[in-house]
């Protein structure tokens, strides 16, 4: 297949998994489940049980938005371990054969966020196959976990070794108190519109294998199992929210300025109201209305500076839309579907509780080395696609308390100097998310 700037191409949309291509809900509950496979031909049973359960991202009547989903993703480990054929098993990127863990000091997962601190099996050769449900409230989040539960039950060979469970907080926040999950891009012949009117449709294949991508190419796939399959990142980050709200507040004079200051880490304010849309103050209903709280470029809207929103805060380095760059920011976007784990930090607290709370981080992609490693090491660990080298992100890059972060402003800009580190990986995996074919293609081997 090519691509041409008119071409059109048709999604095999029954054979996607639901997750690649929807949103997730809002509000939602979620559970992740990682399982080991001791032995193939249990593992098989498994996915051939787990396989009728999946909703794939065909048009349904019965739930138009496709809101309660269960996913299913493999390491490589996974799919070692299910015995999938060696010429396969080669022909995988190899980002996605070392896995995260082997990757670490690639990505930047050094320090306090090296595998040897991860939490456990998270990293470990253990990890083989995920099961990652979401669904709007906890009863169909029940339902869509039953399928799971059976397909695990009475199978030896499998076992389920970690799991975490995800809740939406009040607000639609994460526990740094901002909303999350606003932005979502369009893509293209996947009849699903994205959040914001002002950017183009992406290529199916920057986020589905077998597609053409932004370049016009369809990239080298894996034998037999990469079409309609993606690639899903899993990190479970801890958030340092006393830590964040204590750094804020340090650095503020008043309430006002506080609620500003920690806008501009975001890019946007704790309400979703994108910085861009409302430089001065949050505005509640620009956050709550979906038609509005995406639709912005940063160039486009007259902020080229950054003196509404900071080039160096968190959503305009993931997603720079429009900002002159280095490099092509379309060839970088990945697709989140992360949710929140852990209690709130009841507002106003400023010490710590000791709660385990955070994001479980999910992205998705076709390309790991162009989405999640490329967006970490050159837009989340540095600044030097927007002039400022040494400068990460002040909200999540890995700082060591000798970082900074430039908030342009007139007269002159601010900066601001020591910031410690706020969030902390605990651990992660890349997985594969196989279209339904390929799936079955699994679970019928037979060697
Ligand atoms: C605990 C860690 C994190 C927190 C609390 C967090 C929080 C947020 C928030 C509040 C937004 C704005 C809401 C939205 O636009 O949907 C956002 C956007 C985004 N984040 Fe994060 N994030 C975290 C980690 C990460 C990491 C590790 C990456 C990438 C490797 C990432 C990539 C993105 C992207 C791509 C966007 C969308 C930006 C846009 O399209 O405007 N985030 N994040």
């Amino acid at each position: 297949m090519t691509a041409g700037a008119n071409s059109t191409v048709s999604l095999e949309l029954d054979d996607i998994q639901a997750a690649v291509l929807y949103p997730r809900p809002s509000p939602y509950v979620g559970t992740l489940i990682f399982s080991r496979v001791d032995d193939r031909r249990d593992g098989r049973e498994v996915l051939r049980r787990l396989i009728p359960a999946l909703i794939t991202a065909a048009p349904s009547s019965q739930d138009p938005k496709r809101e309660a989903w269960a996913a299913v993703a493999l390491t490589f480990q996974g799919l070692k371990a299910l015995g999938v054929p060696v010429d396969s098993l080669a022909s995988f990127p190899r980002e996605f054969q070392q896995g995260m863990a082997a990757r670490a000091a690639d990505v930047g997962d050094t320090s306090e966020n090296a595998p040897e601190h991860w939490e456990q099996p998270l990293g470990s050769p253990d990890v083989h196959l995920a099961i990652y449900a979401l669904a709007p409230d906890a009863k169909r989040l029940e339902a869509v976990l039953a399928a799971a539960r059976d397909a695990l039950r009475d199978v030896p060979g499998v076992a389920p070794i970690w799991h975490q469970d995800t809740y939406m907080l009040p607000n639609e926040r994460t526990s740094f108190g901002f909303k999350d999950g606003i932005s979502h891009p369009a893509i293209e012949c996947s009849g699903i519109p994205g959040t914001n009117p002002h950017e183009e449709p992406f290529k199916a294949g920057e986020f589905v294998l077998g597609y053409p991508n932004e370049n016009g190419d369809v990239p080298a796939m894996p034998e037999v199992l990469g079409r309609n399959g993606t690639y899903a990142v899993f990190r479970k980050l801890q958030t340092r929210v006393a830590a964040f709200r204590q750094y804020v507040r340090a650095h503020s004079k008043d309430a006002v300025e506080e609620q500003l200051l920690a806008a501009k880490f975001v890019g946007r304010w704790p309400s979703g109201a994108p910085l861009v849309l409302a430089p001065e103050r949050d505005d509640p209903e620009l956050g709550a209305d979906p038609r509005r709280n995406n639709a912005f470029l940063f160039t486009a809207s007259d902020d080229a500076r950054g003196l509404k929103c900071p080039l160096g805060s968190h959503a305009r380095r993931t997603n720079p839309r429009d900002s002159k760059i280095i490099g092509v920011a379309r060839m970088h976007r990945i697709i989140r579907r992360s949710s929140s784990y852990g209690p709130m930090l009841p507002e106003g607290v400023l010490e710590d509780d000791g709660a385990d709370r955070g994001i479980l981080f999910v992205c998705l992609q076709a390309d790991l080395g162009r989405g999640f490693e490329f967006v970490k090491t050159q837009w989340i660990d540095e600044g030097t696609f927007f002039g400022t080298p040494d400068e990460m992100d002040p909200l999540v890059g890995p700082q060591d308390g000798s970082g900074w972060f430039t908030v342009p402003q007139q007269p002159i800009r601010r900066r601001l100097t020591a910031l410690p580190r706020f969030v902390v990986n605990r651990g992660g995996e890349y997985c594969f998310m196989p279209g339904l074919r390929a799936l079955r293609w699994i679970a019928d081997l037979l060697t």
